[in-house]
């Protein structure tokens, strides 16, 4: 089964628009002039998504995202940024579950679940992200945690078809140590499989599993050549155009 290719820049506290605005003029033309047939993901923080979309007005190679948002539809709720507010100003993504909202902003598999729920609610994709950290993984624990983190994020959701996963080892983000293309194959082989399980086999040869964790030029076309790695979530390789073009020329299929 051939899945296409999803690769996505995770700004993460990165960018305001005007740096938002310096980087695609520099990404967009390398775009064009790009033949691969990747989908292009960009995660922008919330005030920067505005001027994003209007810079990729009318450009249907790359998508924008939303690294986040509230499970809640509307109300008294200080602070927060609802699905349906993404979707009107032009996100078409919103990246869910990231290791970083679980460990730093204590999020739990049930406050993931209900956000999926609530940006498929509005006809919106959510990038699923799940993975382990070191101890979990020599601790005998990867299949486990990943397990549970699969099964109770997607609780009650009945297609996949507008989710994409992203599997992103804790202890690969940020830190210049990549799984190797060997280890994320297996876990990634692991995770189609478990979908396989909770939904049917269909399912599971169709959705699209992204592999995440200090994917660089250099790694990017030996991790995303792996059967089972359907695109990249990149963060600090995806701050310079260069670098995240470069990612994307080295994956092309
Ligand atoms: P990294 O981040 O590429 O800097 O490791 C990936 C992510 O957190 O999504």
């Amino acid at each position: 089964m051939s899945r296409n290719l999803i690769v996505a820049a995770n700004w993460k506290l990165n960018k305001g628009p005007a740096d938002a605005t310096a980087f695609l003029d520099a990404f967009v033309p390398k775009v064009e002039a790009f033949a691969g047939s990747a989908e292009i993901v960009i995660a922008a923080p919330f005030v920067t998504i505005p001027s994003v979309v209007a810079q990729l007005a009318g450009n249907s190679r790359i998508a924008v995202a939303a690294q986040n948002c509230s499970e809640q539809e509307s109300g008294a709720f200080t602070g927060e940024v609802s699905a349906a507010m993404l979707k009107e100003v032009g996100a078409q993504y919103i990246i869910t579950g990231h290791s970083e909202r679980r460990s730093i902003y204590g999020e739990s598999d049930a406050t993931i679940n209900a956000k999926n729920k609530a940006i498929l609610a509005q006809g919106l994709k959510p990038i699923f992200c799940i993975g382990e950290t070191l101890e979990e993984r020599e601790g005998g624990k990867l299949e486990s945690v990943l397990r549970t983190q699969i099964t109770d994020g997607l609780k009650d959701i009945d297609s996949l078809e507008n989710i994409v996963i992203a599997y992103e080892p804790v202890w690969a983000i940020g830190t210049g140590v990549t799984a190797t293309a060997e280890q994320a194959q297996d876990t990634q082989q692991f995770v189609r499989s478990v979908i396989a399980e909770l939904y049917n086999q269909e399912t599971a040869d169709a959705v699209q599993i992204q592999y995440g964790g200090s994917v660089k030029p250099g790694n990017a076309g030996e991790l995303l050549g792996q059967q089972d790695i359907d695109g990249a979530l990149v963060g600090g390789a995806a701050l310079e155009a260069d670098s995240f073009f470069g990612i994307l020329e080295n994956s092309a299929q």
